[in-house]
């Protein structure tokens, strides 16, 4: 089976920008790992829901299009996340789809690692 690649801009607060691809039904925690994307602390629970180091921010049309919503354990988690915003998402719990082709998500200039505190 040859999966679609989809192509990726992760923006850092710097205003970096990190282009990257990954494939149909990777979440962007794969594609921040497969990419060897460089952001500290990114992905520290592996997607399993414990962290909130994957938080991305998007924009409002993309948020809304996303095909689903966060669930009960993801809202918990992003509660805990610095400079949360009303279109933040766990980027593990993203999957990706051929519509979000030249997506472009914000990183937060901070990362708060509950598993560390
Ligand atoms: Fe920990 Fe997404 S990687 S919640």
């Amino acid at each position: 089976l040859n999966k679609k690649e989809v192509e990726i801009t992760f923006v850092r607060a710097s205003g970096e920008r990190i282009k990257t691809k990954g494939k149909v039904g990777d979440s962007l925690l794969d594609v921040v790992v497969n990419n060897d994307v460089d952001l500290d602390g990114f992905g520290a629970c592996e997607g399993t829901l414990t962290c909130s180091t994957c938080h991305l921010i998007f924009s409002k049309k993309v948020f809304d299009s996303l095909p689903e919503k966060a669930t009960d354990e993801e809202l918990d988690m992003l509660d805990l996340a610095y400079e949360l915003k009303d279109t933040s998402r766990l980027g593990c719990q993203i999957i990706l789809s051929e519509k979000l082709d030249g997506l472009e998500v914000k990183v937060p200039a901070t990362i708060n690692d509950q598993r560390s505190s």
